[in-house]
């Protein structure tokens, strides 16, 4: 009986931890899948903007588009999965985080980039039983500089565009490296 017990005790371990292990390792896939879909999309347009239309034309791009596009990508993905950006130095009022465990996370990854660390490519963060977040760093390249560098290395005029559009603007005086927020894909099971 006591031999029976264990065994059941050991296959129930195994299995629950195996149970874990996919649904944990489909999430993560399910999550990352979320985020490529949202930066390619974004990266994708304005890069192709900027190559025909030149700056101020892509910041007024942005405006008038980024929310109609991560819409757009969230309404592709069964209820219970969406994917967004943050920054706690934020342009887009819809950029800021929504709850305080998304502040910690950046405040966490931000002083990581500042003492010198290299960021996971991403985390997953559990919340609750069935609700995961998955964050992936976002770090700023020389490319980002026209639209959230200093003064001397932003597009004057795509610049007037912005600040005409984002009076609030926090996203500038950036430089290459700096941490400028994450990709958060939400999934509740
Ligand atoms: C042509 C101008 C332009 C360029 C280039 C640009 N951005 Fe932005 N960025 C914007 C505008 C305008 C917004 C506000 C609209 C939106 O939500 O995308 C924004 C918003 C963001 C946001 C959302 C959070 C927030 O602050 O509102 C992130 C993150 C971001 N940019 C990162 C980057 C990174 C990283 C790069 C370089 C790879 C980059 N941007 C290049 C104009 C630009």
């Amino acid at each position: 009986m006591k031999r029976l017990l264990s065994v059941g005790v050991l296959l129930s371990l195994v299995f629950g931890v195996a149970l874990q292990a996919t649904t944990q390792k489909e999430l993560k896939m399910e999550a990352k899948a979320a985020i490529i879909k949202l930066g390619k999309t974004l990266k994708g347009e304005v890069a192709k903007s900027m190559k025909a239309h030149g700056p101020q034309s892509t910041a007024y791009f942005c405006y008038k588009n980024a929310k109609s596009l991560t819409k757009k990508i969230n309404t592709s993905y069964p209820k219970g999965v969406s994917v967004k950006r943050i920054s706690l130095k934020n342009r887009n009022k819809d950029g800021y985080p929504t709850s305080k465990d998304e502040v910690a996370m950046l405040k966490k990854l931000g002083a990581q980039v500042k003492a010198g660390k290299k960021l996971p490519k991403m985390i997953v963060e559990k919340i609750s039983e069935n609700y995961y977040k998955v964050y992936k760093p976002i770090l700023v390249g020389k490319k980002c500089l026209v639209c959230h560098g200093d003064a001397k290395h932003r597009n004057k005029d795509a610049y007037k565009t912005i600040k005409e559009k984002y009076p609030n603007d926090k996203a500038i005086g950036y430089k290459v490296g700096d941490f400028r927020g994450a990709f958060v894909a939400e999934i509740r099971k």
